[in-house]
C-alpha cells in the first residue's frame, strides 16, 4: 500500500517521504491482536502531526514511522463483537497509521458514518468533535444558556467546539485573527465574532454582559491572562492546547480574587484505554449529527503525496477547519 512516512525529525519540508508498505495486520496497540481494518478514503491532518516531523510532540514512535491518528473509510474487516462490519462507512481513530491506503483501528473507536457526511468530513470527526465534548462537557460542566468564548475558533478544535457548544444550547463567541477567519466562524455558527486585538477582552466582556462562563482555549501564550479576567464568577478556562507557542502560567490569587478555575483537558490521555467513555462521547455526537449541529468544517484538502503542503497550512497558521488528505479518489 502507499503511505507517508515521517523518516527524519527535520520539519514538514524534509521529514516525509511517499512509501510503499505492507499492509497492517488487524491488530492495534491498544486491543492487541483485535482491529478494524479501514480501507482509507480521507485522513484527517492535525497540530500534532506538524509537531512530529520536528519530534516535539510527546508522543514520538521509534523512525520511521506513519503519521495520521483519524481517518474515514470502509471497513474491510472487523473483530467479532465490534459494532461496525464489512462494508460499513466510518469514522476511525487509529491513533498512528492513518496516512496510508489501510489502517487499523479500535473497535471502540469506530464510528459508523452516517449519509449526512462525507468521507472527509468524517476525517475531522473524531479528534475535533471528541475534544469538544470532553473539553465542554466532562471536564468544563457546561450547561445550557452559558456562553462560551472560544480561542482559535476558526481552526479544527474551534469550529468544532462552536458546533458541539450549540448543540448543548450555549452561546458561543469566536475569537478569530483574520476576517478570512471570522466568515469561517460565522459559517461554523458562532453567535458572536471578535477579532484578536488590543481591545479583544473588553469587547467579549461587553458582548457577553459582564463576562462568559467559560473560555475554551487550544492557543495559549500570552492572552492567557486575558482570558481569566473574561470570566464571571465560577467561571471556567479549559487548557485545550498550545498553539500559540507557548506555555503560559497562572498566579493563583487571580482564582481565589474572581471565583474562577483552570481545568485542564487532554482527551487522549484521560478516554483512549476507557471503551465506555468513547461509546456515550460517540453516541452523543451521534446525536449532534442527526440533529443538524455538527457537520465538520473542511478546509484544503490535498493527495497523500502532498502531506507536506497540509503541514505547511497548519503550521503557517493558514489553516480553517480540518485539513485533510484525499488518500483514494472516491
Ligand atoms: N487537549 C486535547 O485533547 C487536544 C485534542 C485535539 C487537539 N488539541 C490541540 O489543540 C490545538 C488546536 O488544534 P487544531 O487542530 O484546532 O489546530 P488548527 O486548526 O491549526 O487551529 C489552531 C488555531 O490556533 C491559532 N493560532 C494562534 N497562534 C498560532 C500559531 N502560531 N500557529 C498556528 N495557529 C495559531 C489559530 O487561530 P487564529 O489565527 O485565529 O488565532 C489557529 O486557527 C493543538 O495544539 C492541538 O494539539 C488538543
Amino acid at each position: 500500500m502507499r503511505a507517508i512516512q515521517i523518516v527524519e525529525e527535520s520539519g514538514p519540508d524534509g521529514a516525509l517521504r511517499l512509501v510503499e508498505l505492507p499492509e497492517p495486520e488487524p491488530s492495534h496497540p491498544l486491543t492487541p491482536g483485535a482491529g478494524v481494518l479501514v480501507d482509507v478514503h480521507a485522513a484527517g491532518v492535525s497540530f500534532p502531526e506538524v509537531l512530529q516531523t520536528r519530534g516535539a510532540y510527546q508522543v514520538k514512535p521509534p523512525l520511521p514511522f506513519v503519521p495520521g491518528s483519524e481517518v474515514a473509510g470502509v471497513v474491510r474487516s472487523a473483530p467479532d463483537g465490534a459494532s461496525v462490519n464489512a462494508g460499513d462507512r466510518v469514522a476511525a481513530f487509529c491513533a498512528l497509521g492513518g496516512f496510508a491506503e489501510v489502517a487499523v483501528a479500535p473497535d471502540y473507536l469506530t464510528f459508523a458514518l452516517p449519509d449526512a457526511l462525507d468521507f472527509a468530513q468524517g476525517a475531522g470527526l473524531i479528534l475535533n468533535y471528541h475534544t469538544a465534548y470532553f473539553s465542554l462537557v466532562t471536564r468544563g460542566r457546561l450547561t445550557a444558556g452559558e456562553t462560551v468564548l472560544v480561542h482559535g475558533a476558526a481552526g479544527g478544535v474551534g469550529t468544532a467546539v462552536l458546533q458541539v457548544a450549540k448543540a448543548l444550547g450555549a452561546s458561543t463567541i469566536a475569537l478569530v485573527s483574520s476576517d478570512a477567519k471570522a466568515e469561517v466562524a460565522k459559517e461554523a455558527g458562532a453567535d458572536q465574532v471578535v477579532r484578536l486585538g488590543d481591545s479583544w477582552k473588553d469587547e467579549v466582556k461587553e458582548l457577553s454582559g459582564g463576562g462568559v462562563e467559560m473560555v475554551l482555549d487550544p492557543v495559549g501564550g500570552d492572552r492567557f491572562t486575558d482570558s481569566l479576567r473574561s470570566l464571571r464568577p465560577d467561571g471556567r478556562v479549559v487548557v485545550v492546547g498550545f498553539t500559540g507557542g507557548s506555555i503560559p502560567e497562572v498566579k493563583v490569587n487571580r482564582l481565589l480574587l474572581g471565583n474562577t478555575e483552570v481545568i485542564g483537558a487532554g482527551w487522549g490521555a484521560y478516554v483512549l484505554a476507557r471503551p465506555d467513555i468513547n461509546r456515550e462521547i460517540g453516541a452523543a455526537i451521534a446525536r449532534m449529527i442527526d440533529d443538524g449541529f455538527v457537520r465538520p468544517v473542511v478546509g484544503e484538502r490535498f493527495a497523500l503525496e502532498s502531506a507536506a503542503q497540509a503541514l505547511h497550512a497548519i503550521d503557517g497558521r493558514r489553516a480553517t477547519g480540518k485539513v485533510v488528505l484525499d488518500v483514494r479518489s472516491t
